[in-house]
């Protein structure tokens, strides 16, 4: 990865990762945008509310309470991802969630005067719900349009279950790192209290959404760990996405060894996969009738 430079140790690690994912065809133009909660004391440090300065403040669409006094490094409206190393203090801004939750503030970036990406209510919607069902592990929204990935939509039935299940049967590692499996929203205008009142439902089983016909929407720790699930998940949606342009499966990787490896990784998994125990019944039951 590309050796940057920056004053901010936050934006010095997430540039070159955004700069990656423009490299991965996932961020043309000011496609995709990306979001991460900063260590509240560390930022606090970096930017001190300086005594009776005034800083406006910008009232948010959607009050999270439970974001207030959180600090976000996070990518400006209409910007390009393949800026990122370049004119990394025009493409990021850090701000402040305050007064309870319902305001931001500007800390710092947006240097030629821009503000937080459009998608910004979804992703403090985001958030808050992944930050408590995560118990405080999931810091960082990246949001972009990966094409394998979109492709499916067009492709395969709009369905959480169907969509897991087709990843997890065509790579190993699916199972293994996605267990929570991907969450279908329906086709809404990006930006809008809609999509991200759509995208709650989700989020509340799941760290991974796809919002059909656009782009993805996924919830994890760190850069590098955001970026590794989303390059998982669209490898695997390209493999399926040939597979079904080739005529569709003459097999795929069986629910049986689906189980054998979830029950070898229960170590290394954020949750039990779901969708899997509800496929072994219906599997059980068709079994049934055809014997
Ligand atoms: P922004 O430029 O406002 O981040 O929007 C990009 C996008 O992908 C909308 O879904
Ligand atoms: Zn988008």
């Amino acid at each position: 990865m590309i050796n940057f430079k920056h004053p901010i140790p936050f934006v010095e690690k997430l540039a070159p990762v955004v700069q990656l994912c423009w490299e991965m065809g996932w961020n043309e133009i000011n496609g995709g945008n990306i979001s991460w909660r900063l260590p509240s004391e560390e930022a606090g440090d970096m930017f001190p509310i300086r005594g009776k300065a005034i800083v406006e403040k910008v009232l948010l669409p959607q009050p999270q309470p439970t974001l207030n006094g959180c600090y976000f490094l996070v990518t400006g409206s209409g910007q390009y991802f393949r800026h990122a190393i370049e004119r990394a203090n025009d493409v990021f801004g850090i701000v402040r969630i305050v007064d309870e939750g319902t305001s931001y503030q500007k800390i710092w970036g947006y240097e030629n005067g821009g503000c937080p990406t459009s998608e910004f209510a979804t992703h403090l919607t985001g958030h808050a719900i992944r930050k408590r069902v995560s118990k405080d592990r999931e810091k960082i929204i990246l949001h972009c349009h990966p094409p394998e990935f979109i492709i499916l939509s067009f492709l395969m039935p709009l369905d959480s279950a169907e969509l897991s299940l087709a990843l997890w049967r065509t790579m190993p590692e699916c199972i293994v790192f996605f267990p929570d499996g991907i969450r279908v929203v329906l086709p809404l205008l990006p930006g809008t209290t809609k999509i991200a009142d759509a995208s709650v439902i989700g989020l509340e089983k799941s760290r991974i959404i796809s919002w059909s016909h656009h782009g993805i929407f996924a919830s994890e720790s760190n850069p590098d760990t955001v970026f590794a699930l989303v390059e998982t998940i669209e490898k695997a949606s390209s493999m399926q996405r040939k597979i079904l342009s080739a005529g569709g499966a003459k097999q795929s990787i069986s629910l049986e060894l689906l189980r054998e490896l979830v029950d070898a990784t229960g170590h290394i998994r954020v949750c039990e996969p779901f969708f899997l125990t509800e496929a072994e019944a219906k599997e059980k039951i068709s079994g049934v009738v055809r014997s």
